[in-house]
């Protein structure tokens, strides 16, 4: 359990906030594993209808903790398993999953909002996912649903070059719902998830489980892409690109 992620319950919204604003709500091990569990949670609940994403004003979320893929670099391991329950828990996901997306988004904070049934922007959104210029691959099954959800320029853009998507690019892409002023972003957020929450749960439930289809080719892309990106993180490449980033300052 962390205290990075906050976890708030209101009537059917369960809301999970990540709370490391100091470090542009980069993601560790015990975040990943707190996220899991409230998505869990929430799947498990009769009362819990949606379950919402969100971060801090600018910083949705600055990615995985570069320290830690250091870490995982110079010990040969590969993503952490809470980090792939984590991903797994995104994809089997029971109840809708929404997000609020304020400034940046980048790596898993741009690949997670590819297993959301709804997502509002605010209009400083960015979207980077930076995985080649890290000597990496994309991960949580980006490979297949980008492609899936903005055809494959714009995803080989996105996920291969690392082109950032600002909030209207992200719209036209099909990633973000709407986009609103960012001091407008929660309100607009919580009436989406009040509206989803409002609708006929087993209708719902049905459709949503018709227009998502069965989550297991995408674990089974979420597992393939682990496995390249355990080669990549011990990659010198990879291992110099964190290296660079975290001596930048000093
Ligand atoms: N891992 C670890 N620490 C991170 C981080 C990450 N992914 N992203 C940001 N931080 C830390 C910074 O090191 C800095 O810490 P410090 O104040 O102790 O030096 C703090 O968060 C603020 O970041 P800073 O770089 O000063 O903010 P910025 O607004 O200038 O830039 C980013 C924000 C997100 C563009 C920049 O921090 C960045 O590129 N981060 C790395 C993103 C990334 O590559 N993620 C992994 C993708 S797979």
């Amino acid at each position: 359990m962390s205290d990075l992620v906050r976890v708030t319950d209101d009537g059917p919204v369960r809301t999970v906030r990540m709370n490391r604003p100091e470090k542009k709500n980069a993601l560790t091990v015990p975040m990943y594993a707190t996220m899991a569990d409230a998505i869990e949670g929430a799947g498990a609940s009769a009362a819990l209808r949606v379950v919402l994403v969100a971060g801090a004003p600018g910083a949705f979320c600055a990615g995985n903790d570069l320290q830690d893929f250091l870490q995982a670099s110079a010990e040969a391991a590969g993503l952490a398993p809470p980090l792939v329950r984590f991903l797994h828990v995104l994809a089997r996901a029971e109840k809708p999953l929404l997000a609020a997306v304020s400034g940046l988004a980048v790596g898993i904070g741009t690949t997670m909002l590819l297993h959301c049934d709804h997502v509002v922007a605010a209009s400083d959104a960015r979207l980077t996912t930076p995985f080649v210029h890290l000597g990496l691959v994309p991960e949580a099954g980006s490979s297949l649903l980008g492609p899936r959800r903005m055809g494959h320029a714009r995803a080989f853009a996105l996920l291969a070059m690392g082109r950032p998507l600002d909030a209207a690019a992200a719209h036209a892409a099909g990633i973000v719902n709407t986009v609103v002023a960012p001091e407008d972003l929660d309100a607009e957020a919580i009436k989406a998830a009040r509206e989803i929450a409002a609708l006929p749960a087993a209708a719902l439930a049905a459709t949503r489980r018709l227009l998502r289809g069965s989550p297991d080719e995408t674990i089974a892309r979420i597992d393939e892409e682990a496995a390249e990106f355990k080669r990549r993180l011990g990659s010198p490449d990879a291992k110099a690109a964190f290296e660079a980033f975290l001596q930048r300052k000093k």
